[in-house]
């Protein structure tokens, strides 16, 4: 086989054979097809799409290309959950303990921000000492001391999708929904949770801006789960504005803190115990009220366990940022919009996220929202408060927020924070 003919088959719009797909994910893997033509076949792809069939051989081929981790030496059911990435969005945090006391475990690999998306492992980092890098024998005693374990995927799960995933990213091929839905449940395949709860974000500050094509990329995954024999489900979860009132690495850990200890923001609240009531379904546990493990202490017991096995100390400061800069409601009224995108990119601007992968990112730095859509506001008084390093850091994010937030008589329209439930 050569790789010419796949890719031409694909650019005239055929069908790929369960043949060519499986060679043609090997061979790149193995460095025999070069970057310049597995980036012609993505385009390809994202051009004239995949079928079912395609799509399924593609996500199996990946998972081949490396190790498939098992967990059958667990006594209890394991349960996952993925998020396609937003502002401010930290429910793993609190949700991994949350769920890990209800009666799962929890093995879950996360990835690092990239662009105005934060990562789940960049904002476990600002805890001191927390390690996010474990062998498969770690994250198994992890999991038997805590129930619940985040960390990074090692090098050898799914090695073709790091590859690819990384040629997409410089070749503007990542917004394809069968190369997306691959990439994702690649690596939850090979990870070997029983079951799994997609969080497919919708609005300017997901990857997916309506509810249409968030819906097909949760049908498609969803089908790509269920067919590799793991119980899937999807919510779609508005991100037309940001999750909670922090976005930014260790502000958001406080938060989650604060969500532990029965407190927090109410739409991280409801969107945390809504996802642990659909792992919980999912992994067929029963009897169990995850706003009561909230209420109890029994979340926060697991999360100081896992972070404590994780090298972290759970009682330590968190980071700060050297510098705030208030920025103040311009007239009296309602906080009629405020734009996830805009916030986003601001709190990456200010050193929250990092430009190329290698980049370090600050810890203290990001954005602390004093007032959610809906909230009446007074001219002058706080609206944001924006943390930074370097006060240099603030003009660009300024720029950022511009035309992001508005004030009114009355809040615009937004999307309820649970729009749809997908299932096989
Ligand atoms: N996350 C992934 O892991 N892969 C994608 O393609 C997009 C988001």
């Amino acid at each position: 086989m050569d790789a010419i003919e796949v890719i031409v088959a694909k650019r005239d719009g055929g069908e790929l054979t369960a043949a060519q797909i499986d060679w043609v994910i090997d061979a790149y893997t193995r460095g025999e097809v070069a970057d310049e033509q597995m980036a012609a076949l993505n385009m390809a792809i994202l051009l004239n799409g995949m079928n079912r069939r395609e799509i399924a051989g593609w996500t199996q081929a990946m998972i081949r290309s490396g190790e498939r981790m098992d967990w059958s030496a667990l006594d209890r059911p394991t349960a996952d959950k993925h998020s396609t990435g937003g502002v401010g969005d930290k429910i793993t945090l609190p949700l991994a303990p949350l769920v890990a006391a209800c009666g799962a475990y929890v093995p879950q690999l996360s990835g690092r921000g990239l662009g105005h998306t934060g990562g789940t492992l960049d904002k476990l980092e600002s805890i001191p000492g927390w390690r996010a890098s474990l062998s498969n024998e770690e994250m198994l005693g992890v999991l038997r001391a805590a129930g619940a374990v985040i960390c990074a995927a090692g090098s050898g799960l799914a090695p073709a999708d790091k590859k690819l995933y990384a040629l997409r990213d410089v070749t503007g091929t990542v917004e394809s929904i069968p190369l997306i839905a691959s990439s994702i449940m690649s690596k939850k395949i090979a990870e070997g949770t029983g079951s799994l709860v997609l969080d497919v974000k919708v609005g300017s500050g997901a990857f997916m801006k309506t509810p249409e094509r968030a819906r097909e990329l949760a049908e498609t995954m969803v089908a790509l789960g269920t067919d590799a024999g793991v119980r899937t489900v999807a919510l779609l979860t508005a991100m037309d504005r940001p999750l909670g009132r922090a976005v930014g690495n260790a502000l958001e850990v406080q938060e989650s803190v604060e969500v532990l200890a029965g407190g927090g923001p109410s739409d991280v609240v409801e969107l945390t115990v809504r996802l642990a009531a659909e792992m919980l379904e999912a992994a067929g546990i029963t009897g169990k009220d995850p706003a009561e493990a909230l209420r109890d202490g029994s979340a926060m017991d697991a999360w100081r366990r896992m972070i404590t096995a994780q090298g972290g100390d759970p009682d330590a400061a968190l980071p700060r940022a050297a510098d705030t800069m208030v920025v103040e409601a311009p007239a009296s009224g309602v906080l009629a919009r405020l734009d996830a995108y805009a916030v986003g990119l601001a709190a990456w601007r200010l050193g929250a996220g990092r430009a190329r992968k290698e980049d370090p990112v600050s810890f203290g730095a990001g954005i602390t929202l004093h007032a959610k859509p809906g909230d009446a506001v007074k001219e002058g008084e706080p609206l944001l408060t924006l943390h930074a390093d370097e006060p240099a850091r603030f003009g660009r994010a300024l720029e950022a927020l511009a035309g992001g937030y508005e004030v009114g008589p009355t809040a615009q329209e937004h999307l309820p924070l649970v729009i749809d439930r997908v299932t096989a």
